[in-house]
């Protein structure tokens, strides 16, 4: 049964970027039925069967078997405990809870939301945690620990570690003021990891716009999302390495701004390379839109940040997002989900994990 399961997860799953040149066919074949060119019947009705199985597929085809209810009578008390662990977390460190969110992005950009990020380096394992975007800054995995160790007191060897970054993220989100959305589950955990992918598949701080809207497409998002999910930087900190070359090279700089974050991060490298300065000068702890005001005044920290209002095609959906909240809080909500879609593995592939940070 289990094989079974396997296998059709595996048939029935599509990447986002799914196989829409086909469906336009067929969808083109099955229209000429509908509107009587001339074809045979049995044509039609292969392409009439093979429409609605299309649809079909392309039900299942963002989100494989992912379902908010997977664990609802497998764990059913599982977000009340992911929460309890989220909220003495952040209560005891507001900032705990960007760092959190991010690691379900660090985790879901690297082959797909599969926990892969959590695996710890070992003599003969290389992992993602050293990998550039993460040394020395991503962080959060204690308390992962932590929500992971009071679930399989609940439910032994249910739920994965790739789903509780996802609930996690989302209750962050939600502690600091964000939106909620229903977070859908059903994942299993990597075997497996990789440096070399967490390397080249995360977005740089450096990156011109054009870059970041590729490394969203190659990872099945739109440009929307990518306007949207940035909101995320109205949260937590970054290095002064990460930031150093906007305050000191680039005009379209607030020039107050600049010299606020000059003063800790100074112009060459060394010691001052892991000062912090929030990513939101405003609210560095409050889940809002202040993120995208900032921008229309070139208060972006980074390079990447700025490049979202820098007279290209985003420009018009940092106005949007810095006018209305709601419009924001919906948006990002909406990618968040989309995000939470990338490469899950299900059915019989991965495992769930008992420690996240090694394989069984
Ligand atoms: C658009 C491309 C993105 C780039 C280039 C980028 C880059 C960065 C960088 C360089 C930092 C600072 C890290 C440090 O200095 O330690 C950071 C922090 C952060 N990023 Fe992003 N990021 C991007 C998108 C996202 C997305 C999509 C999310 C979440 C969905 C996210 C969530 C965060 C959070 C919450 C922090 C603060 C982490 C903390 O305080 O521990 N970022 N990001």
């Amino acid at each position: 049964m289990d094989n079974l399961v396997g296998l059709s997860s595996s048939l029935l799953y599509k990447p986002p970027m799914c196989t829409t040149v086909i469906h336009a066919k067929i969808l083109h074949t099955s229209l000429a039925c509908i509107v009587t060119l001339p074809m045979a019947p049995s044509s039609c009705f292969v392409a009439l069967f093979t429409l609605s199985c299309t649809l079909l597929l392309l039900m299942g085809c963002s989100d494989a078997q992912l379902s908010p209810d997977f664990y609802s009578k497998s764990c059913p008390d599982v977000f009340t405990g992911v929460k309890s662990q989220v909220e003495s977390a952040v209560s005891k460190e507001p900032g705990m809870g960007a760092s959190l969110l991010r690691l379900f992005f660090h985790d879901c950009f690297v082959n797909g939301c599969d926990g892969s990020v959590l695996l710890d380096d070992t003599p003969t394992f290389t992992g993602e945690k050293n990998a550039a975007p993460n040394r020395n800054s991503a962080r959060g995995f204690e308390v992962i620990d932590d929500v992971k160790s009071a679930v399989e007191k609940e439910c032994p060897g249910v739920v994965s570690c790739a789903d509780l970054l996802a609930i996690t993220a989302r209750d962050s989100v939600v502690l600091l003021g964000g939106p909620s959305w229903n977070v859908k589950l059903g994942r299993r955990d990597a075997r497996t990891a990789s440096q070399a992918a967490a390397n080249s598949s995360l977005p740089s701080p450096t990156s011109n716009l054009t870059d970041l809207i590729s490394s969203f497409e190659n990872a099945g998002l739109s440009t929307t999302d990518l306007v949207a999910l940035s909101g995320s930087h109205s949260i937590g900190q970054a290095n002064c390495a990460n930031f150093r070359a906007r305050i000191y090279n680039e005009t379209d700089l607030d020039r107050s701004f600049g010299e606020i974050r000059r003063k800790n991060c100074p112009s060459s490298a060394g010691p001052g390379d892991n000062n912090l300065a929030p990513l939101d000068l405003h609210s560095p702890v409050a889940f809002d839109n202040t993120y995208y005001t900032n921008l229309l005044q070139f208060k972006g920290l980074l390079h990447s940040d700025q490049q979202l209002f820098s007279g290209g095609s985003t420009d018009s959906l940092v106005r949007t997002y810095a006018s209305s909240p709601s419009t924001f809080s919906s948006d990002f909500a909406a990618a968040m989900i989309k995000m939470g879609d990338i490469l899950p593995l299900t059915g019989s592939d991965g495992e769930v994990r008992k420690n996240c940070r090694k394989i069984n």
